[in-house]
């Protein structure tokens, strides 16, 4: 069992929890995630990891109610436990296997929105910690959806924050402070890494394709097993399929089908769906179904 050994609210139905897992705090690094379960009976969740402490033992994620599962989770206390917690799954962010001294060459940008500043912090905190100055941007629907705002100011080294309605920070979405900044302020980026819902990633895409910014997206769809055999978290990327479980969840954004990732993530919700997929995809293990292994 995986204790709960914190546990507090960041906004409405978004909740942070430290869970003591001590084998996965010892490996894992920014970009990875984990797939929890709360009992036997228990649906599978991802949930990519927000910060790690090895020494404690201790590894933090956030969790948004979106479902039943959710919603039973965010109702676990401190003292509680997870039945699974397994992990670190899926492949660290690029820049953490790279020669620090080369990363510092580059100059990131990094655009979180929402509960998708969660997986954001962990890799500028990485940035931090080796003397690397990133600019971050984040982005919420309101001031009172905003999240992390304090541990991101520590760790940015510059942090612009805009609202969807101007009730904090600039007022507009992530893609119109990108814009500002590179067109209006002259600034320059080698590298942006966006995180947030499938439909920022693809907008922000679209911008940093016109503007020539490469960019790497964290891609979130439908997990069941996160070890490559079910096949439910099917992507194409530049033309290929991709297992967003073991060959990402970090792609090249410019690559990625946002349009077909969407459309699955939908159909997937329906028993009718997910047969469906199965008979587009191809009755194998790599077929879509998600449920026959
Ligand atoms: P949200 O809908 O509140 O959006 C957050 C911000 O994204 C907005 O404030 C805006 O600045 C930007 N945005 C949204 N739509 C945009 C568009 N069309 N163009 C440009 N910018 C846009 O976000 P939320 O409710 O916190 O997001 C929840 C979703 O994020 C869930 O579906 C969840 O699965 C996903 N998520 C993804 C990851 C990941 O790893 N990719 C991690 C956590 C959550
Ligand atoms: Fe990725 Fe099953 S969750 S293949």
């Amino acid at each position: 069992m995986y204790q709960i050994v914190k546990a507090r609210t960041l906004a409405e139905k978004i909740f942070l929890m430290d869970v003591k897992a001590p084998r996965v705090a010892k490996a894992c690094q920014p970009g990875e995630f984990v797939i929890v379960r709360m009992d036997e009976k228990g649906e599978r969740i991802p949930l990519t990891i927000c910060d790690f402490d090895r020494e404690a033992g201790t590894v933090t994620i956030v969790v948004q109610v979106v479902g039943a599962s959710t919603r039973r989770m965010a109702g676990l206390k401190e003292g509680d436990s997870f039945k699974d917690f397994v992990g670190p799954l899926g492949r660290p962010s690029d820049f953490v296997k790279e020669d620090p001294e080369i990363v510092k060459e580059r100059k990131y940008l990094f655009v979180a929105g929402g509960v998708g500043t969660a997986p954001v912090y962990p890799q500028v905190k990485w940035m931090k910690e080796h003397g690397i100055h990133a600019d971050v941007i984040v982005g919420a629907k309101t001031k009172d959806l905003l999240i992390l705002e304090n541990e991101m100011k520590e760790v940015a080294g510059n942090l612009y924050i805009t609202t969807d309605d101007g009730s904090y920070g600039s007022k507009g979405m992530v893609t119109e402070v990108i814009r500002e900044l590179v067109e209006n302020q002259g600034k320059h980026y080698d590298i942006c890494v966006a995180i947030g819902p499938m439909i920022m990633m693809k907008f922000v895409c679209l911008l940093t394709k016109e503007l020539g910014l490469p960019t790497i997206v964290s891609m979130n769809p439908v997990m069941v097993d996160g070890t490559g055999m079910c096949g439910a978290c099917r992507l194409s990327v530049g033309g290929q399929v991709k297992f967003a479980c073991v060959d990402g969840p970090e792609f090249d954004g410019h690559l990625v089908d946002f349009d077909e990732a969407m459309k699955r993530q939908q159909i997937y919700k329906t028993e009718e769906g997910r047969a469906m997929l199965r008979m587009a995809e191809g009755d194998t293990h790599h077929g879509g179904c998600g449920n026959c292994g």
